[in-house]
């Protein structure tokens, strides 16, 4: 028997596609690839590129490129910098998926750990578009203050702490405009995989002890949990092979097999893996799928996720060798079938930014 379902118009909010000077990891064009087999529709991606997209003409550069080359949907975020880049946001927000600031220490070069910095770039974006925050731990506190004091939306990317979740359990309850992301990793990978997995299990925020895991699925549970973002972050073999291996790990292709493989263990449901993986972003993100935007998935193939069938440029993964269930068949996009479950059926450039206004 195959049971077989329709996904309304899946979006990854948090993805590193690379390209540009760091074309050597991956592509918009292989990475994009990696998104429909993954059955998104859309992915957003993050202002830590080399270069950053922290100015106008940086931003309009990779605006031009992901748009001559992606095969799905696709937004860019802005990077907040550290040096009071304001007065560039007029000039891009029209064309952003909002505003990213990084709080904590990652890959590039962005981190604003100054509160007073923090309030500036907070001040300044306008309020119509999301602003992502990478928080981690009492950072999410700070974070909260700002949203209190200047109201405006804000997405915490990849929650990894039962502590945070906490925090915006209360943030919620007291009305402020937040929603919460949470990463595959962290829901099915812990500290205790990380002697198999070395650097293949190195991201940040870093894997978490089993009691935070369990956080993370009961707010999932509770609600409090808005979106599952894979936070697709490819480095090369090699790089993860050196002595010392970035942070990231890739995700695009196995987030929603696994979330669906947790529906087969009865720890979910497929109306909440809608709502986590597609409704939700559609939501917080103001986008407007057409109604023939879709992917089909057989909810009983089972198979076991092997790094040679990755799309992915980088060519591996932390789940390989789990077992999951769940595959996609095909991805149509505007009316259009752009994966038939082997191929990608569409022209590079096919993909079109879902963030203008
Ligand atoms: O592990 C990570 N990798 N976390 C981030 O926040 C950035 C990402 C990257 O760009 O490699
Ligand atoms: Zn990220």
């Amino acid at each position: 028997m195959t049971r077989e379902i329709r996904i309304p118009a899946m979006v990854d909010p948090h993805v590193h596609l690379r390209d540009l000077d760091w074309a050597h990891k991956a592509t918009f064009a292989s990475e994009t690839a990696a998104a429909l087999a993954g059955g998104y529709w859309v992915v957003m991606d993050m202002p830590n590129t080399a270069p950053p997209a922290i100015n106008h003409a940086a931003f309009d550069h990779k605006l031009t490129r992901i748009g001559a080359t992606a095969v799905c949907d696709w937004g860019l975020y802005f990077g907040a910098s550290q040096d009071d880049n304001q007065t560039e946001y007029p000039l891009v927000a029209g064309r952003a998926c909002g505003l990213k600031i990084y709080n904590n220490a990652t890959t590039g070069t962005l981190l604003i750990a100054d509160q007073a910095a923090r309030d500036r770039h907070y001040a300044a974006w306008p309020a119509h578009k999301i602003i992502a925050v990478h928080a981690e731990d009492d950072t999410v506190a700070d974070i909260l203050d700002l949203v209190r004091k200047h109201r405006k939306p804000t997405h915490f990317c990849h929650i990894s702490l039962a502590h945070e979740i906490d925090l915006l359990t209360v943030a919620k309850e007291e009305g402020l405009p937040v929603t919460v992301g949470v990463t595959p990793h962290h829901l099915f990978l812990t500290v205790d995989d990380l002697p198999t997995l070395g650097a293949f299990g190195l991201m940040k925020p870093e894997l978490k002890t089993k009691a935070d895991q369990a956080a993370l699925w009961e707010a999932i549970e509770s609600g409090v949990v808005d979106v599952v973002e894979s936070d697709h972050a490819p480095h090369t073999l090699d790089e993860k092979a050196s002595e010392k291996p970035p942070y990231g790990v890739p995700g695009l292709e196995t987030t929603l097999p696994l979330l669906l493989t947790a529906v087969h263990q009865n720890r979910l449901t497929i109306e909440r893996v809608i709502e986590l993986l597609a409704t939700n972003a559609q939501r917080i993100w103001g986008l407007k799928p057409d109604s023939e935007t879709y992917t089909r998935v057989d909810l009983d193939a089972s198979y076991i996720i092997q790094r040679s069938q990755l799309r992915t440029a980088c060519g591996w993964s932390p789940f390989e060798g789990m077992q999951v269930h769940g595959r996609v068949r095909e991805v149509w996009i505007r009316g259009q079938k752009v994966f038939d479950g082997e191929t990608v059926l569409v022209e590079p450039g096919f993909g079109q930014n879902v963030a203008v206004g």
